[in-house]
């Protein structure tokens, strides 16, 4: 049985039909065809598939999609697009805060939140936040470098 699903994906309406099971993480990537939040261990524990929903961080993965309805979805496809890529995107890059990438777009999505809470965070408040977005490649540290470097607009 599916129902229909209408919610603002990235500044912009859609409908799509969704069965009752699945995730927001099943929507975007296999209905809708955003495949910027990965699909690491679809259990919760990597944040790989970190969206923003109402402004707040989730784990897509975790989310059933029709409790999505009405709200304000936000992936790392609406945070910046070639050529106009979001200072965070710019950062991470310069400061080669990804290796494989898998991890990349949930760190970031992870970070704008961070810095739309804490604008100037300390070393320790990045380390905390983002302490739920594991990278098997070990980035940690230049993922903190690069989001020191925007915090406070200094990018
Ligand atoms: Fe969602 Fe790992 S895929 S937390
Ligand atoms: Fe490979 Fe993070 S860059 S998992």
């Amino acid at each position: 049985m599916k129902s229909i699903l209408s919610f603002s994906l990235n500044g912009a309406p859609v409908e799509v039909l969704v069965k009752t099971t699945d995730t927001l993480l099943d929507v975007l990537r296999e209905s809708l065809g955003y495949t910027g939040a990965k699909r690491g261990c679809d259990a919760g524990d990597c944040g790989a598939c970190t969206v923003i929903v109402d402004g707040l961080a989730i784990r897509a993965c975790l989310a059933i999609a029709l409790t999505m309805s009405g709200k304000e979805v936000v992936t790392i496809e609406g945070l910046g697009k070639q050529g106009d890529l979001h200072p965070l995107q710019k950062a991470f890059h310069q400061h080669g805060a990804h290796q494989c990438g898998f991890c990349t777009s949930g760190m970031i999505v992870s970070a704008k939140t961070l810095l739309d809470k804490i604008p100037n965070p300390s070393q320790d408040e990045i380390v905390e936040y983002m302490s739920g977005n594991i990278c098997r490649c070990g980035t940690y540290v230049e993922v903190a470098e690069a989001i020191q470097a925007v915090s406070g607009g200094k990018e």
